[in-house]
This record gives structure tokens, sequence and C-alpha cells, in this order.
């Protein structure tokens, strides 16, 4: 397949009565039509150079994408082919050298920084490596912070946080500091803590690389029922073979570049690799 093409990685095509709901709602809206039907993610010849030595590092070389509402995306290839600096850009964490990403029908180099914040704590969850939870607060409080910070009550956060940590298995561990979980327990919170403010694009930079198969396929699982039960789009990159089964597209990046597209199984065989 040629480099940086930039078809969606959703393999369903959108069905007529969705088109009929959409030209519908135009008719009752001030929005365009281009707007309604833009991907919810769109990753536009995005570069980036990192400043030092000679000529500065190009960790981006130009690459495009598009993901729809409930797409699950594994990024893979060798380490420094670029992964992780396009989670932080599409994240909105790091800005490009050139190009532009569109979450939502907004670019986000269009934003200031208090309104890329906003976009950061409502729209998008991250998932670390390493977790980066806050070792001085419970488990409890780790997952509710994010919609703390973002005006909701102490009692609404704690219950929220309750109800997630019951979908993640963790309701025993809400107690608990961070240095007394395992670390696919302390995975599983990072991704309770990702999810609280419902987010519409959740970005996974290698969540089981620190995990052992067990742990991992645990929370890959996790993803992959949250994918399916609320639509969340997933963005994830893994050197795992295992963890990208998960997704119903990978795409394999090398030197800053996309190299190929594939998309692989259906929501069936997805919910079973998961049993
Ligand atoms: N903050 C930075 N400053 C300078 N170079 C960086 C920085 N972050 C990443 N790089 C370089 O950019 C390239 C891509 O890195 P990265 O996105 O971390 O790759 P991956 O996640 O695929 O391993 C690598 O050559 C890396 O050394
Ligand atoms: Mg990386």
């Amino acid at each position: 397949m040629a480099r940086n093409t930039r078809q969606p990685c959703s393999n369903n095509p959108r069905p007529p009565i969705l088109e009929a709901v959409t030209r519908a709602l135009l008719v009752a809206s001030t929005m365009s039509l281009k707007e309604i039907m833009a991907p919810l993610l769109t990753v536009e010849n995005v570069k980036k150079t990192y400043q030092g030595g000679a000529s500065g590092v190009a960790a981006l070389r130009g690459v495009s994408l598009e993901a729809e509402a409930g797409d699950f995306i594994a990024l893979m290839g060798p380490s420094g082919c670029g992964k992780s600096t396009l989670l932080h850009i599409i994240g909105g964490m790091d800005r490009p050298t050139s190009g532009g990403v569109t979450l939502n029908g907004r670019r986000l180099d269009s934003l200031n920084e208090q309104e890329l914040a906003r976009v950061r704590r409502r729209s998008i969850g991250f998932v670390f490596q390493f977790f980066k939870l806050l070792p001085t607060l419970s488990v409890l409080e780790n997952v509710g912070l994010p919609i703390l910070l973002d005006g909701a009550s102490d009692r609404d956060a704690a219950s929220r946080a309750e109800e997630l940590l019951i979908r993640v298995g963790l309701s025993d561990r809400a107690r608990h500091f961070p240095a007394e979980l395992s670390g696919g327990e302390m995975q599983r919170a990072a991704i309770a803590r990702a999810v609280i403010a419902r987010p519409s694009l959740l970005l996974a930079d290698e969540p089981t690389g620190n995990l052992d198969s067990g742990a991992g396929a645990e929370v890959m699982k996790l993803l992959v029922e949250l994918n399916l039960e609320h639509n969340v789009t997933i963005v994830l990159a893994t050197h795992s073979e295992d963890a990208a089964r998960s997704a119903r597209c990978v795409i394999r990046m090398r030197d800053g570049l996309i190299e190929n597209k594939t998309h692989s199984p259906t929501n069936a065989d997805r919910i079973l690799q998961t049993l």
C-alpha cells in the first residue's frame, strides 16, 4: 500500500440510515455537511523535528491518518520510529513542526493553551507505560482527580471513581495507595482514570510494556471492552504483536513515516480473542 494513505481506519462503510440522519440533522443545524461528516480524528501530513545536533531529529516526516468514532488503531514499529511523538501530538501534549491534527472538528493548533488544556481534560484520556499514578493519593483519589480538577464535587468524583473501580475489578483496592498495587492493577487504575471524563479518544503508549503477559492480556481485554461498550476511539502504541491483535487496524511505522495499514479482525473475533 502507498505510504501515508489517508483512508480511515474504520473498515465499516457508513450505513445509509446514518447518511439520512446526518442530512436531517443538517437541516436543523448551523453546522456544515463537512463538519458533521468529519472523522473524529484527522492527522494531516504531520512533521515533527526536534532541535538538537546540526539538523535536528526528524521524528515524524509526514504522517496522515483518520479515525472514526469507535475505531481501535494499533501503532507498531521499531523503537524510535515516532510512535510516542505521534501520540503526544494527537493528544495536544506537543505541537507539530508542520501539519495539523483535527479532533471533533477542531484544529488543535487553532486553540490557545487554556483551550487545549480543556480539550485534553475532557476529550482525551491517556494511558502510559509507567502508569503515572500520583503516589501520595489513594487509588480512588487518583481515578477521580481528572473530573475533580474539571470542577466536579468531591462526592461526584468519588462516586464516579468508585463505579469505575468496580468496572475495572479494583473495588477492593480503592483506599490503597499505588505502591500497594501490582503493575497490572496500577494499569487498570490508570485506565479508569483515563476514561473517567468519558473522553472520545483514548491514547495508550505501550500500556502493556511493563507488565507480564497475563496482566498485559487483562489490560488489553479491558481496552477492547471499553472500546466496544463506550465506542471510545483508541490509538495504542505497542511493540507487542499480541496487544496489536486487539486492534481493528494496525498501522506500521518506520523512520517517522507510515509504512502500511492493515485492517484486522471483526468485533466478534476481537471479543472471542479476549475470552
Ligand atoms: N524530546 C525529544 N528531543 C529530541 N529527540 C527526541 C525527543 N523525543 C523523541 N526524540 C527522538 O525522536 C525519534 C522518535 O522517538 P519516539 O517518538 O519516542 O519513538 P517511539 O515511541 O516509536 O520509540 C527518536 O529518534 C527519538 O530519539
Ligand atoms: Mg515510545
